[in-house]
């Protein structure tokens, strides 16, 4: 009973499970995705989400973000689509309708801030059907959420790093980092969700308690704005036909990879950033598919 169902997550994995894109493929066979995030003083993390997601293959991608980010956001990022949220403060009360039904998959929180609009936000993102990826201060509006996400019909992937992981457990870190695998396990099982613990070595873990590790990555990782563009990369994966825990150990095979090949090549771990991260996703691609 006390059976330990734990894999690594390798290179074979990875080539043995991404799905094939067909050479009659359109746009719509790819995903279509949103993310929600960013903020005046954030606008850099929604625009890296949503580049990472379209550089890991997603068909099409929108961002609902404030008004007065639209235009930074757009100029990082040409082939997104916008949905604006109203001018600051609109965005701040939370007036807004999002067309969730639209979209095959939703990435929120990258950015989104504290205030009670974001928060309102994540309870209309939780309240739709969707498949979910909740991260960054998604994840802090999402603790007073946690007891209606079993009643979802749509998979919730959260992606906290071990503070945000300890937040939701009520619980300190070196608490947490004693035994991750039982804590995260428990949470997951008890809301049926995906989670992702990110950190040097990074434990997927699904609804039914099976956990998978990802120990690609480096240091050159340890910036801000890498958990931005492993959401992004998450959100392209969990649109295509590949079961969600594949998804989720496929992004982070690609994002830690991605890191690794970069310091090999052309970055050190000290310069690498997390915009490299998502130029490097194409050399995973062209080594190990
Ligand atoms: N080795 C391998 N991977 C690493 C390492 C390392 N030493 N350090 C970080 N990483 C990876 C993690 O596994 C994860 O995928 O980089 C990513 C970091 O994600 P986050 O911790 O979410 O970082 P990010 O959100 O980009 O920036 C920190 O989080 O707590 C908030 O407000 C805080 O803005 C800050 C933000
Ligand atoms: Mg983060």
């Amino acid at each position: 009973a006390n059976q330990i169902q734990r894999q690594i997550w390798t290179s074979e994995n990875f080539q043995a499970t991404m799905p094939k894109r067909r050479r009659n493929a359109h746009k719509g066979n790819h995903g279509r995705g949103l993310v929600i995030g960013g903020n005046p003083e954030m606008p850099g993390s929604i625009a890296m989400t949503a580049n990472a997601a379209l550089r890991t293959g997603a068909g099409l991608i929108t961002v609902a973000t404030a008004n007065n980010v639209i235009p930074t956001v757009a100029s990082h990022c040409q082939e997104a689509t916008y949905l604006a949220l109203g001018d600051t403060e609109g965005f701040l009360n939370g007036q807004t309708a999002i067309p969730f039904d639209q979209f095959d998959a939703v990435a929120i929180g990258m950015g989104i801030g504290r205030h009670e609009g974001a928060g309102k936000l994540i309870k209309e993102a939780v309240a739709s059907q969707c498949s979910l990826i909740v991260d960054a201060d998604g994840l802090y509006h999402l603790k007073r959420l946690l007891e209606s996400l079993t009643e979802r019909s749509g998979p919730v992937v959260l992606t906290p790093h071990p503070g945000e992981m300890a937040m939701l457990l009520d619980m300190s870190v070196p608490e947490l980092l004693q035994s991750p695998f039982a804590y995260t396990k428990m949470f997951a099982k008890k809301y049926q969700v995906y989670v992702i613990l990110k950190g040097m070595f990074t434990i997927i873990t699904t609804p039914e308690g099976s956990q998978t590790v990802s120990t690609v990555g480096n240091q050159g990782l340890a910036k801000g704005g890498s958990g931005d563009v492993l959401s992004g990369i998450t959100l392209a994966m969990i649109m295509q036909p590949q079961t969600i825990s594949d998804a989720l150990c496929n992004a982070c095979f690609v994002h830690g990879k991605a890191a690794e090949l970069l310091t090999e090549e052309t970055h050190s771990v000290y310069d690498l950033m997390a915009s490299d991260v998502i130029e490097g996703i194409n050399g995973v691609y062209r080594t190990f598919l």
